[in-house]
């Protein structure tokens, strides 16, 4: 089938990669020329294991191609995925859906011949139906039609998540619609995938309330992880209990800091925000919201804890400051509340990620970036684990920070207690 992915973003880019991989002909439209002549060139503008070699593989193929030219690439294409942003707006918790609208008024120009138009983006409910009206301004409403194929991958998971979903979920009531997008997902349908047909507003529902239902789950293991510090109760066989109830699940159980990333905060917001527009009430999520905001105040407490009050000269370590691991994404992560609070308050932060130097702390007092874990380590008082990666699991801390005494705060738990024992260092993880 002949695809057009509209934004070449997180979503378009590894949707439509993966598209091509499975034998589809298809077109990546971003208007930002720098990153469409560097993705010609095989650079990749996001950090996804396995995403370089499958662009590299499908461009070479020629089954994968880039372009600026959106009017172009709407015109070869049967299929055109919406895959722009949908940050939170300026002054409020709604969804900013000025990219959505200008896709659509840009496709509405282009069209001559039907064409499935699909909104991959995360919506608020009833945008489908805008969609359709601005279309429908220029555009016989029989050469086209508008469908809701919500999203659920993960940053730094995106391709396995691709090929291997739980569910594809398209909304749509037309039929031949339905029929063409159950013939494009039908290798993944094969390997187990559940197909499920609904309504273009269910699925526009269906992304956000499972977005929202899985901060609610981290929340709720959060708040349960502070009741297991206060109790000497470990969190961890709290998590692995729950979790072998079917009923609950083990996933997304894992206590730890504010979740973040571009998903969870701002799809609970926007949800919020539309519920009161139809005159409802999501009280769960917005205690949620509120749960998650508290979180790193929290956390930040407990620091204060360890150190007994003493900020001033105080050589902090963070490993990972991204908001989890496997990606460079720093959008909502709690280290961006964290790290400026505690270099204010004088103490000394030395950051490593695996994936680099980080411009949000640029032009902070007190903050810099090692390139290395043990330049990161060296001479630590504090070294805090912020984010899970693989990296960060067996490492010698005694060694590292050349000291004898010192404490590690591991906001993961990727470590425990018994790594540490008869020894000078103090551990502290999340619920312990
Ligand atoms: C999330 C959803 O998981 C995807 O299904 C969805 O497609 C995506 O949003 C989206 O709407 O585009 P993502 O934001 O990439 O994906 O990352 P997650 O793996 O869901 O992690 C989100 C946050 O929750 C991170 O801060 C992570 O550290 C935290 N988390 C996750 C926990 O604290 N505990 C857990 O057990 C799981």
């Amino acid at each position: 089938m002949k695809l057009c992915m509209i934004g070449a973003g997180y979503v378009g880019l590894v949707s439509g990669v993966c598209f091509s991989d499975l034998g589809n002909d298809v077109i990546c439209v971003d208007k930002d020329v720098k990153k469409i002549s560097k993705l010609k060139k095989g650079m990749i503008p996001i950090y996804e294991p396995g995403l370089n070699e499958l662009v590299k593989k499908n461009y070479k193929a020629k089954r994968l191609s880039f372009t600026s030219n959106l009017s172009e690439a709407v015109t070869r294409s049967n299929i055109i995925f919406i895959c722009v942003g949908t940050p939170t707006k300026k002054n409020s918790n709604a969804a900013d859906l000025s990219q959505i609208y200008s896709a659509a008024k840009e496709i509405s120009k282009n069209i001559k011949s039907p064409k499935i138009i699909i909104n991959k983006s995360t919506v608020p409910v009833t945008t489908g139906d805008q969609i359709e009206k601005i279309i429908s301004q220029r555009v016989k409403k029989k050469l086209f039609s508008v469908v809701s194929n919500p999203e659920f991958l993960r940053e730094g998971e995106a391709i396995r998540d691709f090929i291997y979903p739980d569910r594809v979920v398209v909304g749509t009531s037309n039929k031949k619609s339905n029929k063409i997008l159950k013939t494009l997902y039908s290798p993944l349908i094969s390997k187990g995938s559940k197909y499920i047909n609904t309504s273009r507003r269910g699925a526009e529902l269906i992304k956000y309330a499972s977005n929202a239902f899985l901060a609610t789950k981290i929340s709720f293991i959060n708040e349960i992880s502070n009741l297991c510090e206060k109790t000497n109760v470990s969190i961890e066989d709290v998590s692995i209990a729950m979790g072998l109830d079917k009923r609950i699940g083990g996933r997304f159980l894992r206590a730890g800091p504010a979740y973040g990333g571009s998903c969870f905060p701002k799809d609970t917001r926007a949800i919020v925000d539309t519920a009161k527009k139809f005159q409802t009430d999501l009280s769960i999520i917005k205690a949620v919201i509120k749960s998650n905001k508290n979180r790193s105040k929290l956390l930040l407490k407990r620091i204060q804890n360890i150190l007994k009050n003493k900020f001033k000269k105080k050589i902090i370590c963070f490993l990972g400051v991204t908001f989890k691991a496997n990606t460079d994404d720093m959008r909502e992560s709690s280290s961006l509340s964290m790290i400026p609070y505690l270099a204010k308050k004088g103490s000394i932060i030395k950051y490593y990620d695996p994936t680099g130097f980080k411009n949000e702390f640029k032009n902070i007092k007190n903050v810099s970036n090692s390139l290395t874990i043990s330049e990161a380590c060296k001479g630590a008082d504090l070294v805090i684990i912020h984010t899970e990666w693989n990296d960060f699991k067996s490492l010698n801390f005694k060694k590292l920070t050349k000291k004898k005494s010192f404490s590690i705060y591991d906001m993961r738990n990727i470590l425990t207690n018994k790594h540490f024992n008869n020894d000078k260092i103090k551990y502290f993880g999340i619920g312990s």
